[in-house]
């Protein structure tokens, strides 16, 4: 091989090497636009230290939080539509924090508290009862962060 075909291979090798390295950035490109509407859009906002997995660059999926709210919430609750209970999209916007734990682990001991608000929701869906939850401060989080993904 002379110097020149060297050259040549050498030149060959680096252009193959710099393409492979634009697709696979590409390729992270478009994940990334992925995770930032589909999943994101699911998923986003773990606290619980538990349970966590990372699927994409940039996205946590909060594995807690679903699957809590998929057990225990989704059979009176959509994050959309009023069902037995009412929609909780953007709850986090009408509702501070600590009401929600309270409301979400004993919604009667609220009510019975005097707290008016939970008097006023109670009143409105016919006095429905919404079952008392035995959950620690990262498991409420958890699910509080799910359903604000929600938008
Ligand atoms: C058996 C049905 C039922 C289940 C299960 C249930 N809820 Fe409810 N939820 C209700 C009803 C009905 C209300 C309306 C208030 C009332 O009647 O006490 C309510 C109210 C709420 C509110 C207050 C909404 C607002 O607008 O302020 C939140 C938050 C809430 N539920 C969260 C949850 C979460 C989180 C879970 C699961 C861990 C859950 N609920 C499980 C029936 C249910």
């Amino acid at each position: 091989m002379n110097d020149f075909s060297k050259i040549a291979n050498l030149i060959l090798i680096s252009i193959i090497g710099i393409l492979a390295i634009i697709i696979a950035e590409l390729n992270l490109i478009d994940n990334i636009k992925a995770a930032n509407t589909e999943e994101v859009r699911l998923f986003c906002g773990v606290t619980a230290e538990d349970n966590l997995s990372r699927r994409k660059k940039g996205v946590r999926l909060n594995l807690t939080g679903k699957s809590l709210f998929e057990n225990n919430c989704v059979i009176c609750h959509e994050i959309n539509e009023q069902v037995v209970g009412p929609a909780l999209l953007k709850i986090t916007e009408r509702r501070d924090r600590k009401w929600l734990y309270q409301m979400i682990s004993n919604s009667q001991k609220l009510i019975e508290s005097g707290d008016s608000t939970a008097i006023n929701i109670y009143e409105m869906f016919g006095k429905a009862k919404m079952p008392p939850f035995d959950f620690t401060t990262s498991e409420l989080d958890s699910i509080i962060d799910y359903i604000d993904c929600y938008y």
